[in-house]
């Protein structure tokens, strides 16, 4: 039997590889996410950050490679199989159901239930009451467990979504690009969010291709550059415009330094 790793990594992919047809997306990508830390992922457009995410949650398959999870190696993977597992992921623009109750979306597709499948409205809404308190960081009085989706802010969807991975306890949340679309104060939200997830002991990975978004926030940065991983940097080991500046070699010349 292998030994086990009494504290592995929550996640761990390693000589990842991915192709889409005759062009190679991801090549020996290894990529690690810790306990309670927050990644940001960052590179150009095309780099590969999403795809990398889709592996994580089973949208597709790996083309070769390994992911384990909790140390333990996932296989037969699948989106239903990752929210099992504790992962959920915001994307931008959210698929939130705009003509329904707040209460409603937060648990859309895992309804709590009596015995015989009667929907226990109360119980659900008291806990949408409780997490727009507690976990949405929501000010505004507007805003309740009655409220429409349609009502709310982009940034308070991305909030709900936030919310409701917290509520049913995601170890790792994954937002590819949440920022996308939103205004300033939107996006200051989003980013509270990022940071509530960290303070709940939970892992993120955030991607965005602003670095001002993700560097208060993350503890990590790992820059991915058409399919491989450029570097890896630890806040303590790189300031804000030190990063950006590496960004804008990269982009210019295709190395780090
Ligand atoms: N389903 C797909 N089929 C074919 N090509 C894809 C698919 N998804 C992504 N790609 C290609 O893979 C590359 C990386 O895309 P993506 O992972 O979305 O990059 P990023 O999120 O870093 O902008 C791009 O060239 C993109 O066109
Ligand atoms: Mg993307």
């Amino acid at each position: 039997m292998a030994e086990m790793n009494s504290n592995p990594p929550l996640l761990s992919m390693s000589n990842i590889s991915k192709s889409f047809g005759e062009v190679k997306v991801l090549s020996d990508v290894d990529f690690e996410v810790g306990r309670n830390e927050i990644i940001g992922l960052v590179g150009d457009n095309g780099a590969g950050k999403s795809t990398l995410i889709k592996l994580i949650t089973g949208v597709h398959p790996p083309g070769s490679g390994e992911i384990y999870y909790k140390g333990e190696k996932i296989t037969r993977h699948s989106v239903k199989r990752s929210r099992e597992l504790g992962i959920e992921t915001v994307y931008q623009e959210r698929a939130l159901a705009d003509q329904q109750a707040l209460w409603r979306n937060v648990f859309a597709g895992r309804e709590l239930t009596y015995r015989f499948g009667f929907l226990r409205v109360n119980q659900q809404k008291a806990e949408t009451t409780q997490l727009i308190r507690e976990h949405m960081g929501f000010t505004s009085k507007a805003i309740h467990t009655d409220s429409m989706v349609l009502s709310l802010s982009g940034g308070e969807k991305q909030g709900v979504a936030i919310g409701r991975a917290l509520y049913f306890e995601a170890d790792l949340i994954i937002l590819d690009e949440p920022t996308m679309g939103l205004s300033l104060s939107e996006t200051r939200k989003v980013i509270d969010f990022v940071r509530h997830i960290k303070e709940q002991g939970k892992s993120a990975i955030f991607i965005s291709h602003n670095i001002y978004y993700v560097y208060p926030v993350a503890d990590r940065f790992v820059i991915l550059d058409r399919g491989t991983i450029a570097g890896q940097f630890l806040k303590k080991d790189i300031s804000q415009d030190e990063l950006v500046d590496k960004m804008v070699l990269l982009a210019r010349t295709g190395r780090l330094n």
